[in-house]
């Protein structure tokens, strides 16, 4: 299964990719944890130490090793660059692993209007497109709002695109662009997870704001995620409501795709 997380700031993407990257894991499954999230930060959502964080450079920012793959600088632009350069080895090469969890750590690529089309974006699409398309593993990329990682080519391989909604209007009007931007490149399977409900009243404020969107699940307002993110583990190591509820969530999701 290829899944990728969306939604709003803060609305919980890197919390339940981490939690079901773990899950995933604890099944015996394989899985490729892709952070493409300039600011990082899925290492800790997933229970990967500080220290082994800090000794792995973000993709993004290995200029010798995208000239060497691409043929060009980082950021030079006009210069001609491979657009398909080696990178089935980077995986194995530029990861940090945690039990069964692969994690890859994409960076920063520099947004111009419609996505950069440089160096380093090419590398980071064609590793993209490599372990969704390529590899037999469990993949999860932490996404932000935007979709411009996943390129043409990739859509009809994800198995799901979740996109994680607070009970909050502007919460409901991202998953709605997102919504878009994911019919707009042909992604089919989209799917609501509501977080940080407190009641019912919460679960049905966002059924009836997403009417049109299959709902996965629903994650609990929990102290201890927050208290996980505070110590830096995975809330998956201290909690086991929030283990509970993704486990339910990934068993909605297998469910919708038989
Ligand atoms: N159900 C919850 N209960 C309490 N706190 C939560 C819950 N879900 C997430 N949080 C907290 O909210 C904050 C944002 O969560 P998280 O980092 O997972 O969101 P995000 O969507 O990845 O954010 P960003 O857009 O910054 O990448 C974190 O401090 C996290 O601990
Ligand atoms: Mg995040």
């Amino acid at each position: 299964m290829k899944i990728a997380v969306s939604g709003k700031g803060g609305a919980g993407k890197t919390t339940l990719a981490g939690v079901m990257a773990r899950v995933l894991a604890g099944r015996g499954k394989k899985i490729i944890a892709i952070d493409a999230d300039p600011d990082s930060n899925l290492a800790s959502a997933i229970g990967i130490d500080e220290q082994s964080v800090a000794g792995v450079k973000p993709l993004a920012s290995m200029e010798e090793f995208i000239a060497e793959r691409t043929g060009a600088r980082k950021g030079e632009y006009g210069s001609f660059f491979k657009l398909n350069p080696r990178v089935d080895d980077i995986p194995e090469r530029f990861s940090l692993t945690k039990d069964r969890v692969r994690l890859i750590i994409l960076g920063s690529i520099p947004q111009g209007g419609g996505g950069c089309f440089c160096a380093e974006n090419a590398l980071l699409r064609s590793l993209l497109s490599h372990v969704i398309i390529e590899r037999d593993e469990y993949v999860i990329v932490d996404l932000e709002a935007g979709l411009e990682h996943l390129g043409r080519g990739t859509t009809e391989y994800i198995d799901a695109l979740i996109v994680i909604v607070e009970p909050g209007k502007r919460s409901f009007q991202t998953a709605r662009q997102v919504k878009k931007l994911a019919d707009d490149i042909g992604i089919k399977k989209v799917y609501i997870v509501g977080n940080k409900i407190n009641d019912q009243q919460d679960k049905d404020f966002i059924r009836d704001n997403l009417k049109d969107l299959p709902i996965l699940g629903y994650m609990s307002q929990n102290e201890k995620i927050a208290e996980a993110d505070r110590k830096g583990v995975s809330p998956y190591d201290i909690d086991q409501t929030v283990r509970a509820e993704i486990t339910e969530i990934i068993d909605t999701l297998e469910g919708f795709g038989r």
